[in-house]
């Protein structure tokens, strides 16, 4: 079964501090969503790509479309104010014969074709999976005031990462039903789990990092130095 990939880019990478949207900024000479799509457009497993992209970026991104030649791009579509309010837009916007989807931060551009398709051989044998990886600290659970509630054992811990795959029918289900009742959270899995089915966790990768603040890029042109070398 093909895949259908949302790949949200509607964030403002308020974080980054930069003055342009940071899956702009450029990592090794091309911006950061380049890497990411491109990754997407070369899997054989992927039949289409959906970008959710903010108002503001969306002629940008047209244009790297455009220029990088992705054949498999089907849509741009206007996010939200939340990612998940962007997903579900992305979602809505795949064409009806897409049975199966995986979402993928756009501001995740270091994953390699290798994880990728071992991830998605994986990912088939389940209605929900996710690119996951034991944590290196230790996890507490604080109060408002910083005060400590609970420290669950760390080999019960996992980091989350996208990608992460679902069947179609079941991620709109949860995505109509959060909005329904205003239920907001940080991942799509998050809303599997709240409507009561398994999400599987599979082995992510440590150099899958999120492009979060200027540190992180830093240590992306690393990474990619390294694998050139
Ligand atoms: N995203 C989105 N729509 C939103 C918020 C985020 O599509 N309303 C996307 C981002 O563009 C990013 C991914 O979700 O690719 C992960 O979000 P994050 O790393 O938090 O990016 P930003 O929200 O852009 O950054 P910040 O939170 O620092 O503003
Ligand atoms: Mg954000």
């Amino acid at each position: 079964v093909k895949l259908g990939v949302i790949i949200p880019a509607a964030g403002q990478g308020k974080r980054m501090g930069a003055s342009i949207n940071k899956q702009f900024l450029s990592l090794q000479g091309r911006p950061i969503l380049t890497h990411t799509l491109s990754l997407f457009e070369r899997s054989e497993a992927v039949a289409e790509i959906v970008i959710v992209s903010s108002k503001k970026d969306r002629e940008r991104i047209g244009e790297l479309v455009c220029t990088e030649g992705f054949q498999k791009v089907s849509a741009i579509v206007l996010g939200g104010e939340e990612r998940q309010e962007s997903v579900f837009a992305g979602v809505k916007a795949l064409s009806p014969l897409i049975k199966r989807v995986a979402v993928h931060d756009g501001a995740r551009p270091l994953l390699t074709c290798l994880e990728l398709n071992r991830f998605f051989t994986e990912a088939a044998k389940f209605r929900a999976a996710i690119m996951a990886i034991p944590v290196k600290d230790t996890i507490k659970r604080v109060d408002a005031r910083g005060e400590v509630i609970e420290t669950p054992p760390r080999e019960t811990l996992r980091a989350i990462q996208t990608p992460q795959v679902f069947e179609r029918s079941l991620l709109e289900e949860a995505h109509r039903k959060a909005r329904e009742v205003g239920y907001l959270t940080t991942d799509d899995a998050a809303l599997i789990e709240w409507l009561g089915h398994p999400v599987q966790t599979l082995m992510g990768s440590l150099e899958n990092i999120k492009i979060t603040t200027p540190e992180d890029l830093d240590l992306a042109e690393m990474i990619l130095a390294k694998r050139k070398a």
